[in-house]
């Protein structure tokens, strides 16, 4: 595979983009000593601009549900462009993807249309503080919700010695130029621990407006929640009033039809959406029962945006709703089995070929990780034992094979609906010559 075009491009595009792209993680942060510069998608397959297909497993960090270019999308949104793009009014569309969320989603009466997780989490913080007027917020080790100041805390992978005790976790600001405020007003604790959660809920459960978090950890390759402790933190929250804030930026519309909330049979006071939701068009969501929206009526708590709810966007959201519902949500069934079988056939490679590379999943959502343990539960183990700088080097090998596993060694892969048996057979072969060319 030769990369000539994607390096000429990279030198370009350091002379006027920072990092020669524009989000860290698309660019030498992840892929070595360059990104792949792509030109174009349909389905499951990226090519770059070299001319390299790749079968690809990170579809737009989970934007893709149903791949690239899919024909329904393309056609809907040839349709209506000539229709007009935004406009400084309410729309139809609007009305309707929203009345299809509001079906689908448990516990959610009314939606609010943002553009993307980072201000669907940053808004729901906000609702939390203007609901209960308390100030705190609780956050977790290793959980993502995007960049807003007041959520930068303790999301990155750290060594165990810099984390403090699992008591009293050590809060660690994620960015330069935060003020002292954001990592003041958010405590940090440990996840998949529901005593740990009841010990501060009892110290500081009178100052927390809302805990927020993943409901699988996703930033942190795939952690799924013990069985019941979401429940169970569903009702230590209630017990000490204080709203759960369900961030299912990654899960939703991804898991179940109904996300997280859906598949652990949760209720959530507020659920931010993003992602899948907007089927590669910025579209996110803040979501949860009459009660708490109301709060955004008329801005008592301020959610504004010129860019809300856009037209196209909305349509290619409400396409991908119906098709993903037909046949009784075949759509979200195929996603996990193809995420299940890529997950069981990648742990048979590993044992095949003696590597300590153990896939975790859950769905469409898998991530393979070396380590020693039989099962990463936690962020703390993750951060102990996961060999990333291995993952990087395995990562790259598959790429170099035409298999686009994700180059950020933290962030999970994923499948979509348009992923096909040939792709797994051909993506878990390539593992196997990936790992037989590893150093163990
Ligand atoms: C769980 C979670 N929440 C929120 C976000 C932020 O979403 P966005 O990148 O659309 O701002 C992310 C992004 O990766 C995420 O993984």
């Amino acid at each position: 595979m030769q990369h000539k075009q994607s390096e000429a491009l990279f030198n370009r595009a350091m002379e006027v983009l920072v990092e020669g792209c524009s989000s860290a993680s698309r660019g030498p942060m992840n892929y070595k000593p360059f990104p792949p510069y792509i030109r174009n998608g349909k389905g499951a397959r990226v090519w770059d601009v070299d001319g390299n297909e790749y079968i690809d497993w990170q579809l737009s960090f989970g934007c893709l549900p149903m791949g690239h270019a899919h024909p329904k999308i393309v056609e809907i949104i040839q349709q209506e462009v000539a229709g007009g793009t935004h406009f400084a009014s309410a729309l139809e569309v609007e009305v309707e993807t929203a009345e299809l969320m509001v079906r689908m989603l448990p516990n959610v009466d009314k939606v609010r249309f943002a553009n993307t997780g980072t201000e669907a989490c940053m808004t729901g913080v906000r609702m939390a503080r203007g609901i209960t007027g308390k100030r705190k917020i609780l956050k977790f080790e290793g959980h993502y919700h995007g960049w807003y100041d007041g959520l930068l805390v303790s999301s990155n992978p750290q060594y165990v010695t810099s984390l403090g005790h699992p008591n009293d976790p050590v809060r660690i600001p994620d960015s330069s130029g935060l003020t002292p405020g954001s990592w003041e007003d958010t405590l940090v604790c440990v996840w998949n621990d529901a005593d740990a959660l009841e010990r501060v809920l009892r110290s500081h459960g009178h100052e927390i407006a809302c805990v927020v978090m993943e409901g699988v950890m996703s930033n942190m390759g795939v952690i799924a929640p013990k069985p019941g402790y979401l429940i169970t933190v569903e009702e230590l929250c209630k017990a000490f009033n204080v709203l759960f804030s369900l961030d299912e930026t990654v899960t939703g519309f991804r898991v179940a039809p109904g996300g997280v909330a859906q598949l652990y049979d949760l209720k959530p006071d507020i659920v931010t959406y993003g992602k899948a939701l907007g089927q590669g068009f910025p579209i996110a969501a803040i979501a949860g029962p009459d009660h708490i929206m109301e709060s955004i009526e008329y801005g008592k708590v301020l959610h504004y945006g010129s860019h809300n709810a856009p037209r196209l966007g909305l349509f290619a959201t409400k396409t991908m709703l119906e098709e993903m519902s037909r046949d009784n949500f075949a759509g979200f069934q195929k996603m996990s089995e193809v995420g299940e079988q890529m997950t069981r056939r990648l742990n048979q490679v590993a044992r095949d070929t003696g590597h300590n590379m153990r896939v975790q999943n859950v769905g469409s959502m898998f991530h393979p990780v070396f380590t020693d343990l039989a099962e990463i539960t936690t962020y703390r183990e993750f951060c102990q034992t996961v060999d990333l700088h291995k993952y990087g080097e395995f990562s790259q090998k598959m790429r170099d094979q035409g298999i686009f596993f994700s180059g950020n060694k933290i962030l999970h892969n994923l499948s979509c609906t348009e992923h096909t048996q040939a792709d797994i057979d051909a993506s878990t072969e390539a593992a196997g010559t990936a790992l037989e060319q590893l150093a163990k």
